[in-house]
C-alpha cells in the first residue's frame, strides 16, 4: 500500500491513518485521492470487517484540504468539473461501505478534509488542540465540490450548512456538537477509544442527544416543506447579496448547488456541484482570491521563535485600542497590565475582555475554564506600577507627539532596561518618539487596526534606530497573537493610512467639484470596497481623517492638504458616527440614512452639480492610491508590491478579488494608468502626474509584479 495511509487491524476495526510524508500537514494533493481510492478498495474487500477509523497522523492538523496549486492550475471549467466529480466518486465509495466509518478528527478539518468527514457515517473530536470544522471554499472563488453542498445540509439542516458554506466561518468542537456536526467530543488521548465505542455500540455516548434547541426546532419545520426551504434559501441568497456583492460569486452559486440537491436530489445536485465548481475555479476572481490567500501565507510564514519570552505586556492607554489589544493578548495567554489614568476607561478595557471572552465562548472556541483564565491574566492600576517584570509594553494613548513622548519616558523609567516598547501611533514618527528612550533599538512601532479583533493586519514599523532584533521580536509577537505582520518603514502614515488618505480626500474634492456624495460613495461600493469614502470617513471620524491628512501634509506635500470640505465638517463638529452626524445621519443603532441639511451646510465649499460616470469616479479614487503606492515602493515603505496588496486588502477592505491595488493596476497595464494620471493631473491638480516608477513601467510595458 502506498505510504500515505497506514492501516491497522484490531478486532475487525481498521484504523486508517492519513500521514502526507514530507508535510506538516496532510492536503488532498494529486494522488492522494487515488492512494485513498485504493485504501477504500482493499477495505471493501476485508474479511469481518466491523468498522473503519479514520485519523491524522499529523500534530494538530486533520486534513487541510484540497492541494492550492491545482485549483490555482485549472484553466479549463470541464477540467474543473472532472476533478470534483473524482472527489466526489471517492467520498462516494466512502459512503457506501457497508460498516461504520469514523472520522478521528484532531486539529483543523477544512475543505476538502471536512467534506471527508462528512461522508463518514459519524465524527468525534477533541476539545482541544485547535481542532475547528469549516468550508473556506468559497473565501477561495469556488464552492465545496466534493460532496459538501449535498452531505453537510443532511447533517446539520439548512441554516447552519449555508452559514458555515457560504461565509467560510471556522465551527469549533463544542459548537459542532451542539450542531450535530459531530457525535462526540473528548480529551485527545480518548479520541481512538470514542471512535472505536461508537462502531461497536453505534450510539452516541448516554445523554448527549438532547432535544435540539427551539431555534432548531423551528428550522427544522421550515426546512420539512418545500416553501419553507425556499424562505430560508432566499434568506441566505439576500444575505450572500449584502455581504459579499456581485463580485464574489461562489457563494451563491453554493447556495444553487444547496437547492438543487434538496429539490432534484442527491445525484442532481452533485451534478451542479461539479459543473458550478468547472464555472468558478477558471474565473479571474478565484485566481485572485488564491493569491491573496497565498500572501497572507507568505507574510503568516514567519518565524515566531524571537517571541519566545514575551509573555508579559504591558498596555498603556486603556482606549479603544488598548482595550481590544489587551483583550487579545490576554485570550492568547499573555499576561497583561493595563494602566490607564481613568478609572472610567479601565473599566471599558475590562468590559471590553469580557465581551470578547463571551464572543469566543459563544462560538465553542473556549472552554469554561478558560472563560475565567482570560480575565485572570490581566491586572490594571491608574498609575505607571507593576511595569517592572514585563517583556514588552504598548503605548496606545492619544495620538500627539507631546503626549507619546511624555509616555515612552515614563515607560522606560519603569519598564526592564532590555524590555520592548512599541507603539500603536497611526501616524506619528516612532524614530522622533523613541530619541526618549535610553536605548531606541528596543523601539517600534505595531500598528494594530480597529476593529482589533477582527481586523486581520498589524504594520510593524521599523524606526531609525529599531534594530533587527526587535523587528523581529515584534514580528513574531504580532504573528503570536494571531495577526498577519507587514513591516513598513517609519515615513508618515506608513503605508495603509498613506494610502487611503488620498481616497478620502479625493473623495471630498470629487464633491467640491458639485458630484453627489451619495453617487460617490455608490461608484466605490460598487467597484468593491466595503466602504464608499464618506461613509468610511464618517466611521473613522471625520476630525481623525482631517487631522491625519495635516499631519501628512507636513511630512509629504501638497497632495495630502485636506479638502475645505473636511475642515468644515470637522469644525462644525460634524464628526461622524461617533457624533451622530457626519456627511449621513445615524441613529442610535448606527444606522445610517440621508442628512437632509448637509448639501446647505456645505454650500459655501461646493460648486453646482456636476455629473461624472462611474468609471471617473472611481479612477480618481482609486488611482490616487496606486499612483501613492507607487511613491511608497520608490521610497521603499514597503519592500514589495506584495506587501502594498496584502496591506490594502487586510487593512482597507481593498477588493480581494482584483488581488490587490496593485493587481488591478496591472491589470488595466501601467501605460493606461499612466494615460489616466495624466489626464486626472489636467483636471484635478499636478499632484496627480504619475510617478517616476510608473511612467517606467508604462515606458518599459512591465509591471508591479514581474511575472
Ligand atoms: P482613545 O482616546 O480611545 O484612548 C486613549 C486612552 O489613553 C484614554 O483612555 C486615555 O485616558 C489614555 N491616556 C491618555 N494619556 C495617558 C497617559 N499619559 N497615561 C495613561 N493613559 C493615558 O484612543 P484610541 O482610539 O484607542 O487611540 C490610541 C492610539 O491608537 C492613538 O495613537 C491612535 O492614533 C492609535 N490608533 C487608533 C485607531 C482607531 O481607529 N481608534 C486605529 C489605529 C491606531
Amino acid at each position: 500500500m502506498a505510504d500515505t495511509f497506514r492501516l491497522r487491524r484490531e478486532g475487525g476495526i481498521v484504523t486508517v491513518t492519513f500521514d502526507l510524508p514530507g508535510e506538516k500537514v496532510n492536503i488532498l494533493r494529486a494522488g492522494v485521492l487515488d492512494e485513498f481510492d485504493k485504501v477504500l478498495a482493499a477495505l471493501e474487500e476485508e474479511a469481518d470487517l466491523k468498522g473503519v477509523i479514520i485519523v491524522s497522523g499529523k500534530e494538530a492538523n486533520f486534513i487541510a484540504g484540497a492541494d492550492i496549486s491545482v485549483i490555482e492550475a485549472v484553466t479549463d471549467p470541464e477540467e474543473g468539473r472532472r476533478l470534483a466529480e473524482r472527489g466526489q466518486a471517492v467520498f462516494g465509495r466512502l459512503e457506501a461501505l457497508s460498516v461504520p466509518v469514523v472520522a478521528a478528527v484532531n486539529g483543523s478539518c477544512l475543505g476538502g478534509g471536512m467534506e471527508l468527514a462528512l461522508a463518514c457515517t459519524h465524527r468525534v473530536a477533541t476539545g482541544a488542540g485547535g481542532t475547528f470544522f469549516g468550508l473556506p471554499e468559497t473565501l477561495l472563488g469556488i464552492l465545496p465540490g466534493f460532496g459538501g453542498t449535498q452531505r453537510l445540509p443532511a447533517l446539520v439542516g439548512l441554516p447552519e450548512s449555508l452559514r458555515m458554506i457560504t461565509t467560510g466561518a471556522r465551527v469549533y468542537p463544542r459548537k459542532a456538537l451542539r450542531m450535530g456536526l459531530v457525535d462526540e467530543v473528548v480529551a485527545g488521548e480518548y479520541l481512538l477509544d470514542a471512535a472505536r465505542r461508537l462502531i461497536e455500540t453505534g450510539k452516541r455516548p448516554r445523554g448527549r442527544k438532547k432535544q435540539p434547541p427551539a431555534d432548531r426546532m423551528v428550522s427544522l419545520l421550515l426546512e420539512s416543506n418545500r416553501y419553507g426551504r425556499g424562505l430560508i434559501l432566499e434568506k441566505a441568497r439576500k444575505e450572500v447579496r449584502r455581504k459579499a456583492g456581485e463580485h464574489y460569486p461562489a457563494p451563491l452559486s453554493a447556495v444553487d448547488a444547496v437547492e438543487e440537491g434538496l429539490t432534484h436530489g442527491r445525484k442532481k445536485g452533485l451534478e451542479l456541484e461539479a459543473l458550478l465548481l468547472g464555472d468558478l475555479v477558471v474565473t479571474p476572481a478565484c485566481k485572485n482570491l488564491i493569491r491573496v490567500f497565498r500572501l497572507r501565507e507568505r507574510f503568516n510564514s514567519v518565524d515566531t521563535a524571537p517571541a519566545k519570552g514575551l509573555e508579559r505586556m504591558g498596555v498603556i492607554g486603556a482606549g479603544v485600542m488598548g482595550g481590544g489589544i489587551a483583550a487579545l493578548a490576554a485570550e492568547e495567554g499573555v499576561r497583561v497590565r493595563i494602566v490607564d489614568l481613568s478609572p472610567t476607561a479601565l473599566g471599558g478595557a475590562l468590559r471590553t475582555v469580557g465581551s470578547a471572552v463571551g464572543k469566543r465562548r459563544s462560538r465553542g472556541a473556549i472552554s469554561s475554564a478558560e472563560v475565567s483564565w482570560i480575565p485572570s491574566r490581566i491586572s490594571y492600576d491608574t498609575e505607571m506600577r507593576g511595569l517592572g517584570g514585563l517583556h514588552i509594553i504598548l503605548e496606545a494613548v492619544a495620538e500627539r507627539m507631546d503626549v507619546k513622548k511624555t509616555v515612552l519616558a515614563a515607560i522606560a523609567a519603569a519598564a526592564p532596561k532590555n524590555a520592548l516598547i512599541v507603539s500603536n501611533t497611526s501616524s506619528l514618527s516612532i524614530t522622533e518618539m523613541a530619541a526618549e528612550v535610553k536605548n531606541p533599538s528596543r523601539v517600534a512601532g505595531m500598528h494594530f487596526f480597529n476593529p482589533v479583533d477582527r481586523m486581520p493586519l498589524v504594520e510593524v514599523i521599523r524606526g531609525g534606530k529599531t534594530s533587527e532584533e526587535t523587528a523581529l521580536a515584534v514580528t513574531a509577537f504580532a504573528r503570536r497573537l494571531g495577526k498577519v505582520p507587514v513591516v513598513v518603514r517609519d515615513r508618515p502614515g506608513f503605508l495603509v493610512n498613506r494610502l487611503l488618505l488620498p481616497f478620502l480626500n479625493e473623495g471630498a474634492r470629487l464633491l467640491e467639484d458639485g458630484v453627489p456624495m451619495e453617487k460617490i460613495d455608490a461608484a466605490l461600493e460598487s467597484f468593491g470596497m466595503p466602504l464608499g469614502p464618506f461613509a468610511l470617513l464618517d466611521m473613522v471620524g471625520i476630525d481623525i481623517a482631517s487631522h491625519a491628512a495635516a499631519n501628512l501634509r507636513e511630512g509629504l506635500g501638497e497632495r495630502f492638504q485636506p479638502s475645505p470640505v473636511l475642515t468644515a465638517m470637522s469644525d462644525g463638529k460634524r464628526y461622524g458616527r461617533k457624533s451622530g452626524r457626519g456627511f449621513y445621519l445615524y441613529n442610535r443603532r448606527g444606522e445610517k440614512r440621508r442628512d437632509a441639511d448637509i448639501e446647505s451646510f456645505l454650500s459655501s465649499h461646493v460648486k453646482d452639480r456636476s455629473e461624472k460616470p462611474d468609471g471617473e469616479i472611481v479612477d480618481r479614487l482609486v488611482l490616487a492610491m496606486v499612483n501613492e503606492a507607487a511613491l511608497c515602493l520608490e521610497e521603499r515603505v514597503v519592500d514589495s508590491a506584495e506587501a502594498v496588496d496584502l496591506g490594502m486588502v487586510l487593512g482597507a477592505g481593498f477588493p480581494a478579488f482584483t488581488g490587490g491595488l496593485l493587481r488591478y493596476a496591472d491589470s488595466r497595464g501601467a501605460a493606461e494608468v499612466a494615460d489616466r494620471l495624466e489626464a486626472l493631473a489636467a483636471e484635478a491638480g499636478s499632484f496627480f502626474e504619475p510617478s517616476g516608477m510608473i511612467r517606467k513601467l508604462a515606458d518599459s510595458g512591465g509591471g508591479f509584479y514581474r511575472e
